[in-house]
């Protein structure tokens, strides 16, 4: 019998080989096989991948790749690839403004073909809080914990985010809170330009449905995606701009700094404490 190299390491060395690959982001299993994405030939995009109903194969099965583990699913290939970023953006536009309502726009989210880092994800992270709330948070893209439990910021930095709510009055039941991605990039790498153009209708029409009267962008990518701006967080946070939410309507909007970085960088919490207070200041003013 031929001897894999997995064979000829010990436990141990087991161990820290698992450890260096999750430390290295490779944190889930995507196939048996290695696969060259580089050589392989592009596939013929389906009819309408912004309408697709629901992630079914034929005869009500799951299709080719989907493999249940526990209540988690793991989606291994092969499965038919995503649409090219182009269609997949166009598909985007359409299944965003058709939807007239969260639950709709959801299930048109939970229908979506267009987006790769479905693929990869367990499930959808649509949104947690309140969605009739005066202020809607807005962060990056779901990490490990949001992709296991299906709400965004649940983690340590959600934990976080959570305490930085309550130092100023608010909480889930008056906050509404989503990401500009909604499924989880591998490993928990940044979403690409690519990926987080793909995603944009959805998140602009989620805000434009949810109608805050503030909306808060949590790290610089969430920053740079709805407020168009190009200069970092440092610069860019904590002071006031305006959020075209549907045409001719703005409302205003802040950015502030994602608490994983915080944990990360704690000295830093006093410039996140000014702009909590900036946005208290704000809510106060529109009631
Ligand atoms: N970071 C984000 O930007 N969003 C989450 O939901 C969790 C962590």
């Amino acid at each position: 019998m031929q001897q894999t190299d997995a064979a000829i390491l010990d436990r141990e060395q087991l161990i820290a080989l698992t450890r260096w690959f999750a430390d290295m982001g490779v944190d889930c299993i995507l196939s048996e096989e290695p696969h060259d994405r580089f050589a392989e030939a592009p596939q013929p995009a389906p009819a309408s991948p912004g309408h697709q109903a629901g992630r079914q194969g034929p005869g009500g099965k799951p299709p080719l790749g989907h493999v249940s583990a526990g209540d988690r699913i793991v989606r291994a290939s092969p499965v038919a690839a995503p649409p090219p970023p182009d269609q997949g953006a166009l598909s985007a536009r359409e299944a965003a403004a058709a939807a007239h309502d969260l639950d709709a726009l959801q299930a048109a989210l939970e229908a979506f073909e267009g987006c790769a880092l479905k693929r990869t994800a367990s499930r959808l992270v649509f949104a947690d809080g309140n969605p009739a709330a005066k202020v809607m948070f807005v962060g990056e893209a779901p990490g490990a914990d949001e992709d296991r439990q299906g709400k965004p910021f649940v983690g340590r930095a959600g934990q976080l985010l959570d305490r930085m709510l309550t130092s100023i009055g608010l909480d889930r039941e008056n906050v509404y809170i989503a990401n500009a991605v909604p499924w989880r990039p591998p490993g928990n790498r940044t979403p690409t330009p690519q990926e987080t153009a793909i995603c944009l209708p959805f998140i602009r029409r989620q805000i434009e449905l949810a109608d805050p009267q503030i909306l808060v962008c949590i790290g610089a990518s969430a920053a740079q995606t709805l407020l168009g701006i190009k200069e970092g967080i440092t610069r860019a946070r904590g002071k006031w701009y305006d959020y075209e939410i549907a045409e001719g309507r703005r409302i205003r909007a802040i950015a502030m700094l994602h608490p994983a970085f915080l944990l990360r960088s704690p000295a830093r919490k006093r410039e996140a404490w000014t702009d909590l207070r900036s946005l208290k200041k704000a809510l106060e003013e529109k009631t």
